[in-house]
């Protein structure tokens, strides 16, 4: 059984689960951090926003295939793991979980 929020002061809620429909993405703030959202396959996946090129913000990039494409230059990465399929960087990612129709993110 997932941790309650309300008892896990590291989960943050970041929207509700009709919020966001299958295939879109979205940037919120969660505790100070710029955290990409994602709705993929009936899965939510939670990346830093923050290309780590340059900083382009990643959720507002393009989704296919389960690889986000960075919206400044191209750089594609793995939804899930965060690692850029081309290359050796790796954006962070963060739990999430879902529970009662909320969507949290552990920061
Ligand atoms: S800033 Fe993301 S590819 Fe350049």
């Amino acid at each position: 059984m997932p941790d309650s929020s309300a008892d896990d002061p590291s989960l943050h809620r970041v929207a509700s689960v009709g919020e966001l429909e299958a295939g879109d993405s979205s940037v919120v703030d969660v505790d100070g951090e710029q955290v990409a959202l994602f709705h993929l396959n009936d899965e939510y996946f939670a990346l830093s926003n923050v290309c780590p090129h340059q900083g382009g913000p990643l959720g507002q990039g393009r989704v296919e295939d389960e690889c986000v494409y960075c919206p400044w230059h191209g750089w594609q990465f793995d939804v899930e793991s965060g690692e850029h399929v081309q290359g050796d960087d790796v954006v962070p990612t963060y739990e999430v979980v879902v529970e009662d129709g909320d969507i949290h993110v552990r920061v």
